[in-house]
Formats: C-alpha cells, structure tokens, sequence
C-alpha cells in the first residue's frame, strides 16, 4: 500500500492504494507493468497503477477457489457473520466519506459535491441492505407429494468475475459486490482502467473490515487483457458486467466458448423521456434536464430521447435551452459546479463526433455544441432540436452532455416510437393524467419506468434493461437472486 498527497487546486487529496489485492495482500502485477490514472480536469498524471492481465487473473483465481472451498473460514462462516462484515464496510466506507468524495471526484472529474450528496450516500446504502440480506436468504418446502420431502437450498454461485464502468466507481462496486458477498460468493473485481482509485482504496476497507483471505480480489487492468481473462476463464463460475453493450457481446461469447460461466449484462441505452402537454412543464423542464445531463451525461439509463408533445413543444424547448444555458462547467471542487469534464479523452472525442453529427444530419443546435475551456475535457450542455426519429444522435448511445429534443403527436404515436430502439434500459413520463401515465409504463419495453420524477435508485428496486440492455437484474430481491444457485434436495421418506 501506498500512501501520498497532492495538491489540487488548494486542497489536499489522500491517495490510497495503487496495487492489486489478491488474497489480502496488496502486490505488483507478475509483469511488473503499471498504468497512469488520469485526472481529467487538467489532463495530468495523479498516480501509477499495477496493472493486471492474464498472470494476476490467475492468481487472484487461486485464491479466490481457495476462499471458498468447503471448510474456508469464509463457507464455514456464519450468514449473520457475513451480514455483520457488510455492515462493517458500510460504517468504514462512512467513516471516509469525505476522502472517497474527494478520491472519485478527481479520478472521474465529477463534481466532488455531488459524489458526496449522491455517489457516496448511495454506495453505503447499497452495502446496508444488502447486509441485511445475508442471513435471510433461504429455500422452501415443496409439496411434491409421494413418500418425499422436498426442499431447495440457495447456495453461492462460486467464484465470481465482476468488470464495472468508470461512470459511477463507487456506486457500481457496490451494486456488484454487496448481493456477491451477501449471498457467500468469492470475487475477482476488475474496475475501470479510467478509474481504479476509489475501488483500491475500498479494497483497504475491506482487510480492515475482516474479510477473510481471497474473498475479493481487485485487479486494476484494461479490458482486453485482464477483462478478456476473467470471462473466458475456465475456473470463474460467474461474470457480471456494467458497460457498452459491444462489450457485453463479447462477454456472453467468451462465456460461452469457455465453461458456459452464468452472465448478468448492464449495458447500454437510449431512453426515452416522454413529455405530455398536461404536464407540470417547469417541472418536467428542470427534471429532463437532470435526466440528460446530470454526471455529465455519463449514464446508461440517461434520458437522452426527449420526446415533447407538439402543442407545448415550443414552450418547453424555449425553457430547456434556457435551463442549459445557465449550467454551471467547471472545477469539480466549486460548490457551485454542475457539470465537470467527461472522464477521459476518448470520452471527449466520441461526444464531440456526435456533436458534429447532430449539425451534419440538420438538427438544429440550439445551445452548446463546443469544448470549454482549453484544459481538461470539459463540454459545453448542448441541445438539439428538430431531432428526428432516424437521426445518429436519436439512435445511438452519446454518454455526454448532448440533449436531442423530438416533438410527438400524441399517446399511440409516442409509444410506438420510443419502442424503435436497441435498448430498453430505462424511460420516464411526464403529466398529470394518471391513464396516459399507466399506458407509458405499461407500453415501453423497458427496465424501469419512472413516472413524473427521474433517476430515482434505491439499493431495494431492480434495475437492468429489456432487449440489447442487458441480462438479468441488480439490485432488490431480484439482484441477489442472481448470485445464488437452486439446489432441489428431494428425500424418500
Ligand atoms: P467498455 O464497455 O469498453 O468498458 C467497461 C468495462 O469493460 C471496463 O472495465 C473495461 O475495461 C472493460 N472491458 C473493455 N473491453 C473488454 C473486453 N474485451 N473484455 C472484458 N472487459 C472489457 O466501455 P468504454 O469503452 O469505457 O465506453 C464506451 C461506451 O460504452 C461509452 O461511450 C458508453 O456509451 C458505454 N458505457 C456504458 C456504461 C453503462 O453504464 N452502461 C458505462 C460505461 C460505458
Ligand atoms: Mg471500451
């Protein structure tokens, strides 16, 4: 482990640490090789990370196997016990709430306020109900009749690969290791190579919490070298994975050309956020803002097809641009700051190639539409009218600050639309009238629908998307079901 300080802007940000955690010990990667993280405001080194790949997968696959052999301290130990050292986590990671803060906000580039109002309350919740979860996952009695006794037996799944985006660090370990470890499973975790910092730093927690040896395992690395070895590795029972769904393609073949390991996909989306001309418009104004730009467009469930009812069509763009007018881009460490740079250069460059886009295929720009700044990858809250159904921007996922506003004419017309998509991640409906809301929710293929509010998460509601979205679910009953296995027992009496 190591330890150092640097400045940024006037404040002092603590760095944790910067190796692998295999088996309870912090180590270099067999290569030797490290990798930069980057800090996206200016561009600028913050620190090397060990950089994983095929060897470290391996190891850390050992121990993982190790941990959870029958007799291991961890399957002997008790679920309560298990729930205890969750609950542990959750008071520790608290107790470092403002030095998580401030850790995710300058290896993101999100606003360090916002990381601490949102990012980091969200992830101790997360690790809080799953705790309580452990010891109250159990089977049934199933009259099967005949002389037997039937019952079935939840058990872990094993040893489980888990690769998360860089979007929200934090929050998708949590999602991802909580319902794991609540269910008894061992863990090989590989954060985003954009953002490594605050899942190491986790990583200290959780020695210091008391999980045993080998239980999680975290490999910093990149995606075609240490990811690529986790899913088509023979000895990993499961992999669940958060990120593009090009990617989730390739997760799902490589398990399937390796040993058919269990997948749970959270991919991409485009989804749809509906405004009727009866609803609450100043409302619905500031909420599909938020839906688009908030963590600087950086979302899988962003509301990034706004479809406005014609009659207020007008209106609302006028307000919409207005409000995108006045977001506040900047220093992530201002309080006043909304919106921070977009993750890494790559990032900037694909938003900026939708932009251009946008213009080429005659969407009108009506705010927006440039780099801010001369350091970092900081965008302009860009927004698009005119939009159109078959346009790039209405039909392929952004992941940035780019609004693409689209006037519908009424219920039938809108629904079908919102369904001409890959994706059936997330949508949300805006009005007054509760028929129009239940025809929404009820007509959209999607994961979650949220109706007159967006974005609304909580660690005991599933999420996970219809279609080209994603497999399986997170969070809720639901999430934990897909960490355990159904074992049926049946006994002759
Ligand atoms: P990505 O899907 O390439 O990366 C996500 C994770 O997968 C990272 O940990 C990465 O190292 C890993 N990975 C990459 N290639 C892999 C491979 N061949 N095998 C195993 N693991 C692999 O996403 P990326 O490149 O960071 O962003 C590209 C686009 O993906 C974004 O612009 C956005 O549209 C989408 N995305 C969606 C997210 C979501 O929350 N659903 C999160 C991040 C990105
Ligand atoms: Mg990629």
């Amino acid at each position: 482990m190591s330890t150092a300080t640097m400045p940024v802007s006037d404040r002092k940000i603590k760095i944790g640490a910067t190796k692998l955690l295999i088996n309870n010990e912090w180590v270099g990667a067999e290569s030797g090789r490290t990798f930069e993280s980057i800090d996206p405001t200016n561009g600028e080194v913050i620190c090397h990370v060990a950089e994983a790949d095929e060897a470290d997968v391996h190891k850390a696959v050992k121990a993982a196997r190790a941990a959870f052999e029958p007799g291991s301290k961890w399957r002997k130990m008790s679920a309560t016990r298990r729930g205890e050292l969750l609950y542990k986590l959750a008071a520790l990671i608290e107790a470092n709430i403002d030095e998580l803060a401030k850790l995710e906000s300058i290896d993101n580039g999100k606003p360090y306020a916002v990381a601490k109002a949102a990012d980091l309350p969200l992830t101790i919740a997360c690790y809080k109900y799953f705790a309580g979860w452990a010891d109250k996952i159990h089977g049934k009695t199933i009259p099967i009749g005949g002389p037997y006794f039937c019952y079935t037996r939840p058990e872990p799944v094993g040893v489980c690969g888990q690769i998360i985006p860089w979007n929200f660090p934090l929050l998708m370990q949590a999602w991802k290791l909580a319902p794991a470890l609540a269910c008894g499973n061992t863990i090989i975790l590989k954060p985003a190579e954009q953002t490594p910092l605050t899942a190491l730093r986790i990583g200290e927690l959780i020695v210091e919490a008391g999980f045993p040896a080998g239980v999680v395992n975290i490999l910093p690395g990149f995606g075609p070298t240490a990811g690529a070895a986790i899913s088509g590795h023979m000895d990993i029972d499961k992999v669940a994975f958060t990120g593009s769904t090009e990617v989730g393609k390739l997760i799902m073949e490589a398990a399937a050309k390796s040993n058919l390991k269990r997948i749970t996909l959270e991919l991409g989306g485009k989804s749809p956020n509906i405004v009727f001309a009866d609803a609450d418009l100043d409302a619905a104004v500031e909420g599909s803002h938020f839906a688009l730009f908030f963590n600087q467009g950086q979302c899988c469930c962003a509301g990034s097809r706004l479809f406005v009812e014609e009659k207020v069509y007008d209106e609302f763009v006028a307000k919409s641009v207005e409000r995108a007018k006045k977001r506040t881009v900047g220093d992530p460490f201002d309080p006043k700051t909304e919106q921070g740079p977009q993750v890494d250069k790559a990032q900037f460059d694909k938003v900026m190639s939708y932009i251009d886009a946008g213009k080429r295929e005659g969407a009108k720009l009506l705010a927006g539409g440039g780099r801010k700044g001369e350091k970092g990858f900081f965008i302009e809250p860009t927004v698009f009218g005119d939009v159109k159904d078959e346009m790039k921007i209405a039909q392929e996922e952004i992941f940035g600050p780019v609004l693409s506003i689209i006037k519908f004419k009424d219920l039938n017309d809108v629904i079908q639309r919102a369904n001409k998509s890959i994706y059936g991640l997330a949508a949300a409906v805006w009005t007054r009238d509760i028929g129009k809301a239940h025809a929404i929710a009820n007509g959209v293929r999607a994961g979650t629908v949220w109706v007159n509010c967006y974005d609304v998460f909580d660690a005991a509601a599933p999420f996970g998307g219809f279609k080209q979205s994603g497999i399986g679910r997170e969070l809720g009953e639901y999430g934990l079901q897909q960490y355990s296995e159904i074992k049926t027992v049946t006994i002759k009496l």
